[in-house]
């Protein structure tokens, strides 16, 4: 293809390396996954103890801040953030202006940005570029104030885009309630008196939470830190990574897996479905990881969790060809020899759709807490030692060499 240009200039070792499977672009003292053995710690405290003992609020302090909170931390923490989850009223015209039928991840997604439209002081541009002085206690409070502030209101805001498609009047958050109690108040709340959510379901929403909070440099967490980098304001950088999430290989994949179960029906239609997987017509979801290998310590909880949830709910009736799925896939070569298996994802779409949530909303369900992690990898970027540097990976040029402009008129 002629002469390809020279790449001299380049500063450093450059690699192919597609879908960034050996690439670190961080030093980061979150969140610690071990693929092979099957671990998951959040700043250094395993995931089973977590889920266990704390709750989705301490454990977005824990991951922010690098400790666990004592109990006037934790108890202002909490305030503070149920205190963001008020929204403006004009906020509703936003909202109204989807479609009924628009998918709530769209509307959250753009939610995010339009946030970031009402808060000048978090945005680089208009404070003297960056959002973060070092040294300066005003600017680290001013940047904590936005975290606090997207944590609180992106559970309002998934609310709003819930009951929006349903033709329902907005609910202000209410107080009172923990984190996941109020998220559950705002989505069914119908003016009864003394409405409170049901407690076994909302512990297993807030488990659910706090296992979603983070995990590392999944696509979307790498999104917020790509967009960041810009030194973008962090609703954007939110808004980024809520768009990431969206897609069927990451949070997408709890919606797709209940897709999958009522495709394929009854247990017995299990063999033909893993056939089809297995001449790539259909994609088993809900399986696979690119870090873990071996299990996803995630999906044991998830499991657990859906039980205790289905003791409230009645059994899902897809649970049967779930398990025979699970079973199935675990004892056949084709998935044991590419160490398939399931993850957080296999399990949860079951939990929610016990809890009557409509398939779409999955996701939602997902972005909401992950708001937690894309927000600690963001702090740490903006306050690691030496500033943030611009994230501007190279490729390789494959194309043309160079060519002479050809007329129109003499084209072939
Ligand atoms: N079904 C069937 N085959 C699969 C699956 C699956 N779910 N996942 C991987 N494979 C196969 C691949 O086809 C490949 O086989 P090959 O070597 O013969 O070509 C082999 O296993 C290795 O898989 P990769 O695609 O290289 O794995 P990668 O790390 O790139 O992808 C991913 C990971 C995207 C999660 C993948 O496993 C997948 O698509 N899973 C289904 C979607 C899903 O559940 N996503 C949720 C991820 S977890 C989360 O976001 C919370």
């Amino acid at each position: 293809k002629g002469e390809r240009p020279e790449n001299e200039t380049d500063k450093g070792l450059r690699i192919a390396d597609k879908g960034y499977l050996n690439t670190a672009v961080m030093r980061s003292e979150i969140t610690y996954i071990d693929g092979e053995a099957g671990v998951l710690r959040y700043r250094g405290y395993p995931i089973e103890q977590l889920a266990l003992h704390s709750n989705h609020l301490e454990t977005a302090y824990l991951l922010l801040y690098g400790s666990l909170p004592t109990k006037d931390q934790a108890a202002l923490f909490e305030k503070e953030v149920l205190h963001h989850g008020v929204m403006h009223s004009d906020a509703e015209q936003f909202f109204r202006s989807f479609r009924y039928d628009a998918h709530p991840m769209a509307i959250l997604t753009s939610a995010f940005a339009y946030l970031g439209s009402y808060y000048a002081e978090a945005n680089p541009s208009l404070q003297g570029q960056t959002l973060f002085t070092k040294g300066s206690p005003e600017s680290l409070a001013n940047m904590d104030k936005q975290i606090l502030r997207l944590i609180g209101k992106a559970t309002t805001m998934a609310a709003m885009a819930y009951r929006v498609r349903q033709g329902r009047a907005f609910v202000t958050p209410p107080t009172g309630l923990s984190y996941t109690g109020s998220f559950l108040y705002q989505l069914d709340h119908s003016g009864q008196e003394n409405y409170v959510p049901n407690p076994i379901l909302e512990k297993a929403l807030d488990v659910l939470f706090l296992l979603h909070a983070d995990h590392e440099l999944n696509a979307s967490s790498t999104t917020v830190l790509q967009t960041g980098s810009s030194l973008v304001d962090p609703y954007s950088a939110v808004a980024a990574g809520c768009a990431s999430l969206y897609g069927p290989l990451h949070g997408g994949a709890n919606e797709a897996v209940i897709r999958m179960l009522i495709s394929i029906g009854k247990p017995e239609n299990v063999p033909a479905f893993l056939e089809a997987v297995k001449r790539r017509e259909k994609v088993l979801s809900g399986f696979g990881h690119r870090v873990y290998k071996t299990s996803d310590p995630r999906s044991f909880i998830v499991r657990k969790t859906a039980d205790e949830v289905f003791k409230v709910t009645g059994k899902d009736e897809l649970l049967e060809t779930a398990m025979a799925l699970h079973e199935a896939a675990m004892k056949d070569e084709y998935f044991t020899s590419r160490r398939l298996a399931p993850n957080v994802d296999f399990w949860s779409g079951l939990i929610y759709r016990a809890m009557g949530f409509p398939l779409d909303f999955f996701p939602v369900l997902f972005a909401v807490p992950r708001v937690v992690g894309w927000l600690a990898h963001w702090r740490q970027m903006m306050l690691q030692e030496g500033g943030v540097k611009i994230w501007r990976p190279r490729q390789i040029y494959v194309g043309e060499g160079i060519r002479e402009y050809v007329p129109v008129e003499e084209r072939v």
